[in-house]
Parts: C-alpha cells; sequence; structure tokens
C-alpha cells in the first residue's frame, strides 16, 4: 500500500523520553479522510500507555486520541467532508461495523474496535499511530464534525476527556433531578462537572485537597467534598444517583459508595484493574448500590457531545504547549498540576 512518511513524536520504552520521530501514514484509499492536525489533548491514557502501565504497548507507540485538524484530502467516495472542513478524531478508528454493538452505535464495546494508537491497523498491518503527528489518515465513518464557534485547542479534549464522562452521564439519564458526584479534578473530572451541571445536575466534586475547590466552584460545581475529610465524608453519605470515578491509580472505592443513594451507581471510568482494597457488599446489598465500568463513548454519541458543545459553547480548560514541551507535560500530569487539560498545538511539530 502506497504511504507517506510524515513527522511524530512517540517513544520507544516505557523508561525513554518521547522525541521525534517519523511514521507513516497510509494515502487515502476510497473511503478515507486526511486531515492536517492542529491541536492534540494529552490524556492521562498517554501516559499510561507511552509508561506500559497496563502492560499492552507495542513500541513504538505515538499516542493522542483528541485530535481536531481540517480536511486536506478525501477519497472518491467521501461526500461527507471536503477540504477544509473543521473536523475531529478521538479515541476509535475503525471497528468491524456487523456485531450487536455496532449496529446499536457502541462501537467502543466492539470486540475488534481499533484504537487510534496502539490498535491494529489492517491497512499497514502494523500499530496504528495518534495525533502527536502532523496528519492522520481515517475511514470517513470514524471522522466527526466540528461546530464551527468554538475554541479549536479547547474543544480537542471533548474527544476523550469528554465524551468518557458524557456517555455515562446520558446512559444513567442525568438531568435537572439528578445528584451527580465527579471523583479527582483533572482532564475527566473538570469535563464531567461542565457537562452535569449543564444538564442541569447538581453536581459536587471529590477532591483530596482544598487546593482545588474554587476552580470547581467557577467549573460548575456545587459543592466540594474533601475525600480525605471525614467528616465531610459522612455529610453526604447515601446522597448521590450517580458518581463518575476518574482516579487514574488503585484507590478504596468503599468510601464512595456509602454516599450513593439507594438505586445510585459508582462507575468508574479512571483506574483499569483490580479493585484494591477488595469492595464491601454491605452498602451495595443494603440500598441497591451499583459498581460499574464504562469505557469512552460511540461515534454518534460523540457527534451528539460536540453538537452539544457546540449549541452550550462547552470548551474545556486548557494550557496550551508545544510538543517539544511533552514530556514536562506528562511529569505535572502525574503530580495532578493540570489545569485541566494539556493541548499541543501541531504547529510545533
Ligand atoms: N474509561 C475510559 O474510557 C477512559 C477514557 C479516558 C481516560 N481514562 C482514564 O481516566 C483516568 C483519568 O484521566 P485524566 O486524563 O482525567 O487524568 P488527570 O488529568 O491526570 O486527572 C486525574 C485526577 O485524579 C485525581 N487523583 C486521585 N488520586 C490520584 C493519584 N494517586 N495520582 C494522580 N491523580 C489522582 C486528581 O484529582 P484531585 O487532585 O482533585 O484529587 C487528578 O487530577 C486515567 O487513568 C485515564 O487513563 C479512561
Ligand atoms: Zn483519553
Ligand atoms: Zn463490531
Amino acid at each position: 500500500m502506497e504511504t507517506k512518511s510524515i513527522k511524530a513524536y512517540g517513544t520507544t520504552a516505557p523508561e525513554a523520553d518521547l522525541n521525534a520521530m517519523q511514521i507513516n501514514r497510509r494515502v487515502v484509499t476510497t473511503s478515507d479522510v486526511e486531515i492536517e492536525i492542529l491541536y492534540c489533548g494529552v490524556c492521562h491514557s498517554d501516559l499510561h500507555t507511552a509508561k506500559n502501565d497496563w502492560g499492552m504497548t507495542t513500541y513504538p507507540v505515538v499516542p493522542g486520541h483528541e485530535i481536531v485538524g481540517r480536511v486536506s484530502n478525501v477519497g472518491y467516495g467521501v461526500n461527507k467532508y471536503k477540504v477544509g472542513d473543521l473536523v475531529a478524531v478521538g479515541c476509535l478508528v475503525d471497528s468491524c461495523r456487523a456485531c450487536d454493538n455496532c449496529k446499536d452505535d457502541l462501537e467502543q464495546y466492539c470486540p475488534e474496535w481499533v484504537g487510534t494508537y496502539g490498535g491494529f491497523d489492517k491497512h499497514l498491518d502494523a500499530p496504528t499511530h495518534g495525533g502527536y503527528s502532523e496528519t492522520i489518515v481515517v475511514d470517513v465513518d470514524f471522522v466527526l464534525r466540528v461546530p464551527e464557534n468554538l475554541d479549536l485547542a479547547g474543544i480537542a479534549p471533548v474527544l476523550c476527556a469528554g465524551i468518557t464522562t458524557w456517555s455515562p452521564l446520558r446512559h444513567w439519564k442525568v438531568g435537572k433531578d439528578s445528584k451527580v458526584a465527579v471523583v479527582g479534578l483533572g482532564g475527566l473530572g473538570h469535563m464531567a462537572i461542565k457537562l452535569a451541571h449543564a444538564l442541569g445536575a447538581h453536581v459536587t466534586l471529590f477532591s483530596r485537597s482544598s487546593n482545588k475547590t474554587q476552580d470547581a466552584l467557577d467549573l460548575g460545581a456545587d459543592q466540594v467534598i474533601i475525600s480525605t475529610e471525614e467528616a465531610q465524608m459522612e455529610s453526604v453519605m447515601n446522597t448521590f444517583d450517580l458518581i463518575i470515578d476518574t482516579v487514574p491509580y488503585a484507590h478504596d472505592l468503599n468510601p464512595y459508595v456509602g454516599t450513593l443513594a439507594t438505586n445510585g451507581t459508582l462507575v468508574v471510568v479512571g483506574y483499569l484493574g483490580p479493585i484494591d482494597p477488595m469492595l464491601v457488599t454491605v452498602p451495595m446489598i443494603m440500598g441497591r448500590k451499583t459498581v460499574a465500568g464504562s469505557l469512552i463513548g460511540g461515534i454518534a454519541e460523540t457527534q451528539e457531545l460536540l453538537d452539544f458543545c457546540g449549541k452550550h459553547n462547552i470548551v474545556s480548560e486548557v494550557e496550551v504547549i508545544e510538543m517539544q514541551e511533552i514530556n514536562e507535560a506528562y511529569e505535572r500530569m502525574l503530580k495532578s498540576d493540570v489545569h485541566y487539560r494539556f493541548v499541543i498545538d501541531m504547529k510545533s511539530i
């Protein structure tokens, strides 16, 4: 297959820094869209993947799945987009399109879904490479339209941080009478607050310290509970219909389960792995409470969110960085020193 060599930034080992590298992109096929990348958000999953936290990284890896850009070329069969259109790509670039999940617009749960990076690229017979790069070539069905009224850097994180919190908010039918809590104020957490607030819910942030209290209130939270203060945790027992837990590392879920109302759900979107310490079933049984998980969102749901953000003027709070600052950005992310998403200006590559 014909390919083009382009500039990218990636890493070759868990302990190595990210550095400039060349990668191949396919030349557009009939159903493809080629996108010149303008901005790419920096997700904690990029860091987990670069450092092989989940033990399944294939190197070299080029992270990045919060991609906004302009169409630079389209295949003959593509009518939906033309050169110059403002478009986006999130965490998915392909799926089988035939299974029940695909038919139900839940491509993220398709057994054959292809991640934007680290997935299997059937065209090149190699791992897919993400948005820390000049361009990307994606099948038209996985390309999203971006409202023109929004800040371009600010909209990038909607493609992962946004949809990952939007999908549970929609699935658990959050609306005006809902009481929602968010655990952790980072990339996902700040989008969760904004989106839950825009849906009319009463929103609480659980954070480890009071450092981010004013920010959370400014983002749309109605109250902040410091998770390390027992009295504060006690004050919200049996309260929430939905808790979205965005914390990236193993932590005790039991105190949060206690704050769910009867029939409430704690949905874990952050940490991937065994729950430690173990869950005590008593509050679940005594209050029909659920602990669940959720993965990003499907293509139709992501388009719904982009349109919702366009209508309600919602974007992420971003700190725009140059590509060469990515290693420092990862260091700061590990210290929770992000306000509240790094976004790379891809001109700098
Ligand atoms: N399920 C999915 O589909 C999906 C999609 C995207 C990302 N993710 C995952 O979601 C997690 C969050 O991603 P993100 O980009 O929002 O990360 P982030 O910006 O780094 O935010 C994580 C937040 O969690 C809190 N936290 C609590 N304990 C922590 C600890 N020991 N170390 C660091 N932070 C801690 C911090 O908030 P406070 O300071 O307020 O406590 C921090 O700001 C990651 O694990 C990522 O891989 C999952
Ligand atoms: Zn992500
Ligand atoms: Zn499928």
